[in-house]
């Protein structure tokens, strides 16, 4: 049974990325949401649940080899990757994957502003194990109705919600349970992902749904991230949109839509309201800064004035 022994300790602020459906974007979100905290100076941790496709570990090997290639200055985290157990047996099972994950929040805990798990697109004990302690859940959508599938159930001529699905009825099922544990209820932030930029003739209808859905479930949703090549072709060099990519990778032009997919992962770090620290943005900015002045010449050269 899961209970609420690994919260009890104080933990970082905990940030779940899960959907059942695959390809949501979770990934992407992750290590966009990951990559603009440390930006801000906050110390942080990520977790890859998703054992069999370890995509945000290898994001973020990608992104550690390109600082080491390029002499480059890349944000990185402190990652633990935890592995689903694979014996006969589910009880022990449960308890191998209960002890891993203890034993990897007691390794970041007090030394981390957030923890940003990342989970597989199916049910399992660790999935549901982070979805019982996280402060803010993210779940990105992609923008149709397929997508919207996992969360509700709608009418086919009216678009009306007629019923609650899977993703959504567990969501719910841990929250309640976590009302009932420690009294908090856990942030829940849908984000719709894949916008067509063009816009497309079922959108105004599904933002309508979503909305509805919105208030009977009790989650908030964020316009999130339209499709952008950006936040798909610079996984081989681990790189987000927020990173200086003209300057990192050759032969990359300023886009105007690099600049507006910063723009969209600012304003989705503005919803999410997470407790970031002002002590952190104060070394980010001394950070950048130190940074800024590294590569340029000292405005008062000391060997000049050195007599000779
Ligand atoms: N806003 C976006 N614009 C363009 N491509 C995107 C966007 N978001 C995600 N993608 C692409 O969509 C695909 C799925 O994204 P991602 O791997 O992040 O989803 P996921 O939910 O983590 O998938 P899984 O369920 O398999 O873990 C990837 O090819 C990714 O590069
Ligand atoms: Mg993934």
């Amino acid at each position: 049974m899961l209970n609420a022994a690994v919260k009890s300790r104080s933990l970082p602020h905990v940030i779940v990325v899960g959907n059942e459906k695959g390809g949501s974007g979770k990934t992407t979100i992750a290590i966009h949401i990951a990559d603009a905290l440390m930006k801000r100076g906050q110390r942080l941790a990520t977790i890859d649940l998703d054992s069999r496709q370890r995509t945000l570990t290898h994001y973020i090997e990608n992104r550690r080899a390109s600082a080491r290639r390029c002499h480059v200055d890349l944000e990185l985290p402190t990652h633990l990757a935890i592995a689903r157990a694979e014996s006969a047996r589910v009880d022990d099972n449960e308890a191998t994957e209960f002890a891993d994950f203890d034993q990897a929040i007691a390794a970041i805990e007090h030394r981390h502003d957030f923890v940003v798990i990342d989970t597989p697109p199916h049910d399992s004990y660790l999935m549901r194990l982070a979805h019982s302690i996280t402060d803010t859940l993210i779940t990105p959508l992609n923008d149709s109705f397929l997508d919207l599938d996992v969360l509700a159930k709608v009418d086919p001529v009216t678009f009306a919600v007629t019923g609650i699905s899977h993703y959504a009825e567990l969501v719910r099922e841990m929250r309640r349970h976590r009302r009932s544990v420690d009294g908090e209820l856990p942030d829940w932030v849908v984000v719709r992902n894949r916008i067509s930029p063009s816009g497309s003739s079922t959108e105004p209808v599904l933002c309508d749904c979503l909305h509805e859905l919105a208030l009977g479930v009790g989650f908030r949703v964020a316009a999130g991230f339209h499709e952008r090549p950006v936040y798909r072709d610079f996984f081989p060099r681990g790189l987000t949109a927020l990173d200086p990519l003209c300057d990192i990778v050759p032969g990359v032009d300023p886009d105007p839509s690099h600049s507006m997919a910063r723009r969209e992962v600012e304003a989705l770090l503005q919803i999410l309201k997470l407790p970031i620290d002002a002590r952190g943005q104060r070394r980010a900015a001394a950070r950048a800064e130190w940074f800024a002045s590294h590569n340029r010449p000292l405005d008062n050269d000391i060997l000049t004035e050195l007599p000779r």
